[in-house]
């Protein structure tokens, strides 16, 4: 039989597999989630250009993982008084931001602005939030439950902790249902939370804006696209080019040097960026620790406008537009020990003297990055009809071959490669490989091979979801 594409491992290989499945019509029936036939998440279509993807290795997108973090995301449950979700502050209509400056929690207000979450995992960026104090998405998810203000479950000034969210979920009829779904088991972990959540988070993706059609017809991203107008192509030049200073920090040549912090196709934040001269947040009046963005795509809507304010603090710099953010680029306000020196050229701050024209030219470029079906798929939409969630379970036929099911793994006695193959009933099911010691090397969708050259000899384990145990000796 062949090899299930859902375990192949490298991106190529996924996007080479994708051309060739068949499409699957899941019609999902609005507010109801069926156990058997999930969303696709873990094998969407990525566009070969885009390269970058912080996934880690231990947290690969599975359809029930990212299906659980999508009921998790879009549960009031998860906060103290069972009025927000994640989704009161991250609205799909709005590329999963806020138009409110500060957004509403359970106990006030946020000290910065909502961050859109379209394309987080596009991303050589592995840190998160404004001013990156998440290491990582996994770690990041589960800090908004526990601020005070936001979800209420902080531990702290009398507030429950996630302890104590943990109990109530483990009242919540369907949690231990989705758990054991998903995991195996019924358990529910701070860990269990944090990597479905994330899993919903990083398939949350967008590419089918008017940039992504030209990449494709030009070929490449560098020169003019045929399907831009003059002006989007002239606006997609000056954000590429860097900048040429005199010795005064003014501009003589080049563009306007965006590219260099937040490069495309992906558009993501540079992991070297400092801050770019917006300070002052709702609370801290010289917030300059902010050093990451949110990826670019999808920062207006399909009409072109803002969903409010840009930046940490939306608008309380006066950056309500797109011509707003242009003009703060154009002549940086102020100085900072935090500032980023590729905006402070020479030691002086950079004033571009962009024209009126360029100015145009540059917010009509920034439009194409805009897309549509992120604003409406289904799949990242809300599972609850009125707060409450209808199941239609695996069918115990399903169950029943996931249960019997067995891959094929083989030569067990090796020097190196070691060759799985799948029955199909396997194919969104992972697989752990460990060593003699409990020591866990994979962990996840590994793929049709495993390369054990590179390990001591002895004996190793691999063990799929459904419990199947194959021992392996490496020579
Ligand atoms: C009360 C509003 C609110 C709620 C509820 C909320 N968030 Fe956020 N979210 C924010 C704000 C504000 C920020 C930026 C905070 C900062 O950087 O200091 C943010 C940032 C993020 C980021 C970082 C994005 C990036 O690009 O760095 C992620 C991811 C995220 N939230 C996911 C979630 C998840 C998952 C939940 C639910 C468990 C959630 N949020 C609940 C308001 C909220
Ligand atoms: C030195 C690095 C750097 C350069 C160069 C740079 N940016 Fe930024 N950009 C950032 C950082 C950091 C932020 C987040 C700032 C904050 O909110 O405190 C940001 C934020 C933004 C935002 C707001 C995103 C949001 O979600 O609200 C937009 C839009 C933006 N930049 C566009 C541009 C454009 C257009 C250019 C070129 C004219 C440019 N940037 C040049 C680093 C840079």
């Amino acid at each position: 039989m062949g090899i299930a594409p859902a375990h192949k491992h490298t991106l190529f290989m996924k996007r080479l597999f994708l051309a060739a499945l068949p499409i699957a019509a899941f019609i999902a029936i609005s507010g109801t989630l069926d156990l058997g036939k999930p969303d696709n998440y873990a094998n969407q279509a990525i566009p070969n250009y885009i390269t970058k993807d912080n996934t880690p290795l231990n947290n690969e997108i599975t359809d029930k993982g990212a299906t659980l973090g999508r009921v998790l995301f879009y549960d009031k449950k998860l906060s103290v008084n069972n009025s927000k979700s994640c989704a009161s502050c991250h609205k799909q209509q709005f590329a999963f931001g806020d138009t409110a400056s500060a957004s509403e929690g359970v106990n006030g207000t946020t000290g910065r602005h909502s961050m859109r979450l379209v394309n987080a995992r596009f991303a050589n960026e592995v840190r998160f939030f404004w001013d990156e104090r998440a290491a990582t998405l996994e770690q990041q998810t589960t800090q908004p439950i526990q601020d005070h203000a936001e979800m209420g479950y902080s531990g702290q000034n009398g507030d429950p902790n996630i302890t104590d969210l943990i109990a109530k979920m483990n009242g919540i009829w369907y949690y231990p249902e989705l758990f054991t779904w998903v995991y195996g088991d019924a358990q529910i972990t701070e860990n269990r939370i944090q990597l479905a959540l994330a899993q919903f988070v990083r398939s949350i993706q967008s590419f089918d804006s008017k940039y992504d059609a030209g990449i494709v017809q030009a070929g490449n991203p560098n020169g003019p696209f045929p399907n831009f107008s003059q002006q989007e192509n002239q606006g997609k030049g000056l954000f590429m080019q860097a900048p040429v200073f005199d010795a005064n920090g003014i501009r003589v040549g080049g563009g306007a040097g965006c590219q260099r912090c937040h490069a495309g196709p992906e558009f993501d934040i540079a992991p070297t960026s400092r801050n770019n001269g917006v300070t002052g947040s709702f609370t801290l009046p010289n917030d300059i620790n902010n050093t990451r963005a949110p990826s670019l795509r999808d920062l207006v809507d399909v009409n072109g406008n803002a969903y409010g304010g840009f930046m940490h603090n939306a608008g309380q710099n006066g950056i309500n537009t797109l011509l707003d953010v242009i003009n703060h680029y154009d002549s940086i306000p102020q100085n900072n020990p935090n500032l980023d020196p590729r905006l402070r050229p020479g030691g002086n701050l950079q004033r571009l003297r962009l024209s009126t024209q360029e100015k145009a030219n540059l917010v009509a470029f920034l439009r194409t990055l805009t897309g549509n079906n992120v604003y409406t798929d289904p799949k990242w939409s809300d599972p609850f009809t009125n707060d409450s969630l209808t199941i239609i379970p695996e069918p115990a036929y399903v169950q029943q071959a996931i249960a019997t099911a067995s891959a094929k793994v083989y030569p067990t006695v090796t020097a190196g490669k070691v060759v799985i193959e799948y029955p199909s009933a396997l194919t969104h099911t992972r697989m752990q490989v460990s060593d003699m010691n409990g020591r866990t090397l994979l962990n996840g969708y590994i793929g049709n091979s495993i390369d054990l050259s590179a390990q001591p000899a002895g004996m190793y384990f691999v063990r799929f979801e459904n419990g199947q145990t194959v021992k392996l000796v490496k020579q």
